[in-house]
């Protein structure tokens, strides 16, 4: 592991409401409270001695069904800080153990230039680093088709998004350096963007895992073109082949020699611990971690610290190869969904749709051949009204172009679906398809 320090001025970087931003008059003096020694009389906190909770246990499915069932306990002082207010980027012991994690998966020494928050869920943390980045009329580089989450938080920015085509590999470099070279040509008036948003490992909606050549590719043009990449890695420990784990931006920008400091990474416990927990993390330079506290201290104040606490319990016990091995069980877990719902969807749509196979995440995104013409078809109204009076539910692919559009796409998601959901939808896909080409079902 190499030590590098960066470059970027964020000065450059940062939005005006950003710079806004001022310590909170109460959470800014928190960490004074560590001060051996020092009487804390700072208002707020409630006193624990009030809080109906004596003990937090939580029950573990035993990882061989049969096994018995052990149960954690979170109680004395981890349990008062489980029921208290607590820093804003998150328990710092929970920090410190995520830290090690990105240390260790990400390969990047822990050198001082990168820091890590804990957020409500990683959804927070992108809104949050949008906000601290983007200033009114700003160009942002979305590749697409992209998250609907994202469109939706940024919808609210008066910005231009602007959309960077992906194929069956994610994110197209030559795509990508097409629009920042001839920027001026293309979108005269349009100020250049600063910030390149992807969603590099199984991607919602497309699948798509981008390979090392081409996320070597992209990170070249981001340091070349001096942008901030904001790699939204929600679905990274959801790849199929855990042995092959293509190398995040984060690791990849460490790794090379070249300028660090221009990724902004975010991980998500929703899809591998619980989604309803609410706890995500942003890894990367600090000075725009400190612009996200400086909003997180000053609107929502914290993540839970009961569900942080309970996370923290559960990781000192498995440790980083009990964590990695759970993650890995996940994972397993998806690529059979996976294999069992492409089977079934292989018999009802070969021959009125095409998608390619994904090697991460959730979803299938299928291209659907809804004219016999081989012109390009619409989803829409198909997805949104033909299927849903069928009795599938799913969503069209416009969800996911940015500035609208027409799509022939829909994103089907086989998380939850049994093999007999997966019957009954495909078969319903298939005849609303066929009534669309106008042949009978
Ligand atoms: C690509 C992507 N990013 C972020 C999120 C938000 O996840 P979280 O639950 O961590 O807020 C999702 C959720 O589905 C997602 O698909």
């Amino acid at each position: 592991m190499t030590q590098q320090q960066s470059t970027v001025n964020w000065d450059e970087y940062i939005s005006e409401r950003g710079k806004m931003w001022e310590p909170s008059a109460i959470r800014g003096l928190f960490p004074l409270e560590k001060i051996p020694g020092m009487v804390s009389l700072l208002a707020g906190k409630p006193n624990a001695e009030t809080f109906p909770f004596s003990a937090i246990k939580v029950d573990l499915k035993p990882i061989i069904p049969g096994d018995a069932v052990e149960t954690l306990t979170i109680e004395s002082d981890a349990l008062s800080e489980g029921l208290q207010y607590g820093a804003t980027a998150g328990l710092p012991s929970l920090n410190k153990w995520l830290e090690n994690l990105q240390e260790v998966r990400h390969k990047r020494a822990r050198d001082g230039s990168w820091g890590l928050s804990l957020g409500s869920g990683s959804q927070d943390l992108i809104n949050k680093a949008f906000y601290s980045l983007v200033n009114e009329d700003d160009s942002i580089l979305l590749e697409t088709p992209v998250y609907s989450g994202t469109i939706g938080l940024l919808k609210r920015h008066k910005v231009n998004l602007m959309e960077v085509p992906v194929d069956t590999q994610g994110l197209d470099p030559e795509k990508l350096e097409d629009i920042l070279a001839n920027w001026k040509s293309k979108f005269p008036g349009k100020r250049f963007p600063k910030i390149l948003y992807t969603i590099p490992t199984g991607s919602n909606p497309t699948g798509a895992t981008a390979p090392l050549e081409r996320r070597e590719r992209v990170l070249a043009l981001v340091r070349k073109y001096k942008l901030i990449l904001l790699e939204d890695d929600a679905y990274h420990y959801l790849s199929f082949d855990p042995e092959h784990i293509v190398p995040s931006y984060f690791e990849l920008e460490g790794r090379d020699g070249g300028e660090v400091g221009r990724v902004i990474r975010f991980d998500s416990f929703s899809k591998i611990l619980s989604s309803g927990m609410r706890l995500g993390f942003v890894t990367g330079p600090k000075p725009i971690l400190e612009i996200i506290d400086l909003h997180t201290a000053n609107t929502n104040l914290q993540p839970s610290s009961t569900t942080q606490a309970m996370v923290l319990v559960l990781l000192n016990k498995w440790g980083l190869d009990g964590f990695l091995a759970h993650t890995r069980r996940v994972a397993a877990f998806y690529k059979d969904k996976r294999d069992m719902f492409e089977k079934v969807a292989h018999k009802y749509l070969d021959g009125l749709a095409t998608w390619v196979t994904p090697e991460a995440g959730m979803f299938l995104f299928l291209d659907l051949h809804l004219t016999t013409d081989g012109t390009p078809g619409d989803s829409s109204e198909l997805i949104s009204a033909t299927a849903v009076q069928k009795g599938v539910l799913a969503v069209p692919g416009v969800g996911f172009l940015p500035n609208g559009g027409r799509s022939s796409f829909v994103r089907v998601s086989f998380s939850l679906a049994t093999e007999e959901d997966a019957e009954l939808a495909f078969q319903r896909l298939r005849e609303c398809i066929l009534e669309a080409r106008g042949e009978k079902a």
